[in-house]
């Protein structure tokens, strides 16, 4: 799958040098936030890394909070990517424990980044856990993404492979995501570069 953006587009910064974004592929990390004995989170993950690998755009690392501790330190990890996507269920209205210690490990490794969501659950396809985690992030001062991708009803909505049964609906959900998480790399990247994100 390819990016839908288009050329990149000169503008001016504040000096009054053109640049445009660079389209070298950006550092994904995506994120699996469940730990529980049992869970279904590497099931959906697995789905969306694989739509994450089809892309040219970006290069992929993922983080299972499950693992044993890597080698390379967390905030390291979140130091050296571009964009993350969160895929987390939601527990009792709210996002997994494990998951904001570990987004709390970091600090200015998140700053000036974007971050899209994949969710899953019972009724709400873990939508509440995700609206909790924008505001977790806005206080970090990355960028959440509007396009989410979210499971109701998780377990039944993948089949005996851990393929989606309604492959057409969350592919594309998916490529809308990372559409939108792409043009926010690509230009933060930028950003960063010209002048470093100051709080
Ligand atoms: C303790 C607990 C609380 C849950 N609370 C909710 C909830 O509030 N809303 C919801 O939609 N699903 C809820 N669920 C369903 C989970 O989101 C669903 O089982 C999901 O697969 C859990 O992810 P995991 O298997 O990766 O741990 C809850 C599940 C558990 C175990």
């Amino acid at each position: 799958m390819s990016s839908a953006s288009g050329p990149a587009v000169a503008i001016s910064s504040p000096e009054g040098a053109g640049y445009a974004p660079s389209r070298e592929p950006f550092g994904l990390v995506v994120i699996v936030g469940s730990v529980r004995e049992g869970r279904f989170g590497p099931t959906v993950a697995s789905w969306f890394v694989g739509r994450a690998q089809r892309r040219e755009d970006l290069s992929t690392d993922v983080i299972d909070l499950a693992a044993a501790p890597d080698a390379q330190p967390f905030a390291s990890r979140i130091d050296a990517a571009d964009a993350f996507v969160i895929v987390t269920p939601e527990y009792n209205h709210g996002y997994p424990g494990p998951l904001k210690t570990a987004i709390d490990s970091a600090g200015s490794e998140w700053q000036a980044k974007p971050v899209g969501f994949v969710s899953y659950g019972g009724l709400s396809g873990g939508l509440r856990a995700v609206e909790q985690l924008r505001v977790v992030f806005a206080e970090l001062h990355a960028v959440t993404v509007r396009e989410t991708v979210s499971f109701h009803g998780a377990r039944a909505r993948f089949d005996e492979r851990g393929q989606p049964r309604d492959r057409d609906a969350v592919n594309t959900a998916a490529g809308a995501m990372l559409d939108q998480l792409a043009w926010w790399a690509r230009a933060l990247r930028q950003a960063r570069a010209v002048s470093p994100y100051g709080t």
